[in-house]
């Protein structure tokens, strides 16, 4: 028996897929096809799309997350390592080659395999496991880690609240939870600018360097149906999760929510 069971909220007959609606039970799938095409060109695409400012942003989650040695740490939705591989370097950096410990979970196998293959590259063999699985019924126990972070990963679950019960499940009283995503622009003028950047922008180098178009449209899409600051951070508080707070990046391109588990 679980402390939160994932399956006694009613899964909604629909969600969004991008701009559509679609029934849920068939998002995942069509989640999981999207991220198995843009695989192989995922971080260049990052960079290509971000100008590289995704890094900073990332550096940015990892120094408030400020993983300590020995700590536990889940990264869901976590494709290709990003956000691990700084998780690990912080770890061992704070104890010059101690303990790390960060666990990768995502739903797609083709992102994982990317990652592996990124960590193989670096040398970044041990503390590091990578596990397929879904954000809304994890394949871990409750209470088992100190830390869970989601970057660019919940905006493509059919159920949030469901993956926040999951999160709030596997973390031990006072975990901490970390929530990277693009979020609502705090400048009317920018998010108008910033809009037309993604609605054009996303598709065409799509386009151009992974050769679909459509999956980028899909993420231009799914950035704007995502909930704001706001309606986010009351969502946590439903979970579970107390001293919500979140810090807008980038004018709220990106938002870094956090709470924690008590
Ligand atoms: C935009 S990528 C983000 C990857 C990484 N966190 C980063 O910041 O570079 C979104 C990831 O979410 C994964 N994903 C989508 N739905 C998921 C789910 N229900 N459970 C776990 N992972 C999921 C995708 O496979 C993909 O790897």
């Amino acid at each position: 028996m679980t402390e939160h069971d994932p399956s006694a909220s009613v899964r909604p007959a629909q969600a969004s897929f991008g701009f559509r609606d679609v029934p849920a039970s068939e998002k995942a799938g069509l989640v999981r096809q999207v991220f198995a095409s843009v695989a192989p060109r995922y971080d260049l695409m990052n960079d290509l799309m971000s100008g590289g400012v995704h890094r900073l942003w990332k550096n940015a989650l990892v120094d408030v997350a400020n993983p300590r040695p020995g700590e536990r740490f889940l990264d869901v939705a976590g494709g290709t390592g990003d956000i691990a591989f700084r998780l690990l370097a912080r770890q061992i950096g704070a104890t010059g080659g101690g303990r790390a410990d960060v666990t990768v979970c995502d739903i797609n196998p083709a992102m994982l395999s990317v990652g592996r293959d990124r960590a193989v590259d670096r040398g970044l063999l041990d503390g590091l496991a990578w596990t397929t699985g879904d954000a809304e019924a994890l394949p871990f126990p409750d209470r088992s880690f100190d830390g869970y972070t989601i970057a660019f990963g919940l905006r493509n679950v059919t159920d949030i609240d469901k993956a926040l019960g999951e999160a709030h499940r596997v973390l031990r009283p006072g975990g901490r939870f970390y929530c990277l995503e693009f979020s609502k622009v705090t400048s009317a003028p920018l998010g108008r600018l910033y809009d037309a950047y993604s609605e054009r922008a996303l598709p065409f180098f799509g386009r151009l360097v992974a050769r679909d178009a459509e999956s980028y449209r899909y993420l231009h899409e799914s950035i704007r149906r995502f909930p704001p600051q706001r309606d986010l951070a009351a969502r946590l508080r439903k979970a579970g999760f107390v001293n919500v707070t979140w810090r807008d990046m980038t004018l709220g391109v990106v938002a870094l929510h956090s709470g924690w588990r008590i």
